[in-house]
């Protein structure tokens, strides 16, 4: 297994050395986290976000926060600690997965001390088997493009890479590992509104990794797919429902809708953990709605000190209000297929698939 290309999420023992998202592309700064409270906050704020990346971080944050305890454990502590993390993000599925795992992993024990060494080696385990699973992933999707193919040309949305998981990411991934097989890829990057994390994250991923990548604007695609050869689309998700629903990054679903009219391949790259069966279809999973300044204004826009270039950061005017769902869901009929770890399949396989995991 090759190492991941960048290392986000850091665990030094007493504390967790967090890549702060927020600040990229502009600086390469890391929190040091050293409480539940803390990390809580990182993933509310997205200075950590993903939908892997946010579940290693949360268990990381149960690990600090049993650290911060002694003797022996009250069973209500233990739910109020995971609880308190569970709350942080709520679409994503694979923090929950995470949480209920780190749960049952406390088994018989009764001490902090021993606890904390369990969710410790639990999230070390998380990032070995994501990194593992990221890259299977990876290849299962080159397979799906011609051997002789040797330029692709793909959209992608939001940033699903290195920096939403333990390492080589999972439309990335697949990015990346077209581009390992030796062939060119061109990245066509959503910006992604309103975080713009097709602008600052995927597109500094592929500068770093020396893939050719052009950032589009959300609404672009039909342009594009109208005037350039498209081979796929290919997006990552926080929840996928029993149906082939899928939750992902607000502006898939228009992707989607786009990339059918023009009859170009729409696929979802997910590893195992964001299966959730027990939801039937996509209306089940919840959507979390953000705060409307994140679509007001550019809080990236700060000088080093905190100023903002555009009057407070604003992009319109003042007393605008704005709707802000971060997530959205694509029917299952627009997704081709679902590539994953254990290789790829229709939406109506996934009962199949997954039940025997
Ligand atoms: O709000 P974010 O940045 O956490 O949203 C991330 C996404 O929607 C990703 O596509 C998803 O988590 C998959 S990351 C491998």
């Amino acid at each position: 297994m090759s190492q991941p290309e960048f290392l986000p999420i850091q665990w030094k023992s007493t504390f967790l050395s967090l890549l702060d998202q927020r600040a990229l592309p502009g600086k390469k700064e890391f929190l040091q986290i050293h409480t539940v409270e803390d990390t809580i906050d990182a993933i509310r704020d997205m200075a950590v976000r993903g939908a892997p990346a946010i579940a290693i971080t949360g268990i990381f944050g149960l690990t600090l926060g049993a650290k911060k305890k002694s003797g022996n454990i009250i069973p209500e502590e233990i739910d109020s600690l995971i609880n308190q993390v569970f709350e942080s993000r709520p679409t994503a599925v694979n923090l929950s997965f995470a949480l209920q795992e780190a749960k049952k992993r406390v088994g018989e024990e009764t001490d902090w001390e021993s606890i904390a060494k369990i969710w410790e080696s639990f999230a070390l385990e998380m990032m070995v088997d994501d990194l593992k699973a990221n890259q299977a992933l990876g290849q299962n999707g080159a397979e799906l493009f011609p051997k002789d193919q040797n330029q692709i040309h793909i959209i992608t949305h939001c940033n699903t890479g290195a920096l939403a998981t333990a390492g080589h990411g999972t439309a990335l991934g697949v990015i990346r590992s077209l581009r390992d097989q030796g062939k060119k890829v061109v990245v066509y990057a959503d910006e992604t509104r309103p975080f713009l994390q097709g602008s600052r994250l995927t597109a500094f991923e592929m500068l770093e990794e020396g893939i050719e990548c052009y950032i589009i604007t959300d609404g672009m695609s039909g342009w594009l797919m109208n005037h350039r050869k498209i081979d796929a689309v290919l997006v990552g998700c926080d929840r996928v429902a029993a149906n082939g629903d899928t939750a992902n990054k607000i502006g898939t679903y228009n992707l989607a809708i786009v990339a059918h009219e023009h009859n170009v391949p729409f696929y979802v790259c997910a590893t195992k953990d964001s299966f959730d069966l027990n939801l039937k279809t996509g209306d089940e999973i919840p959507i979390e709605m953000r705060k409307e300044s994140e679509v007001t204004q550019f809080d990236f826009l700060k000088t080093a000190d905190g100023k903002y270039l555009l009057p407070e950061g604003k992009t319109s005017p003042i007393g605008a209000r704005a709707l802000n769902p971060s997530f959205d869901i694509t029917k299952a009929k627009f997704i081709k297929n679902f590539i994953t770890e254990m290789g790829c399949f229709v939406p109506g396989e996934i009962l199949v698939r997954l039940k025997s995991v």
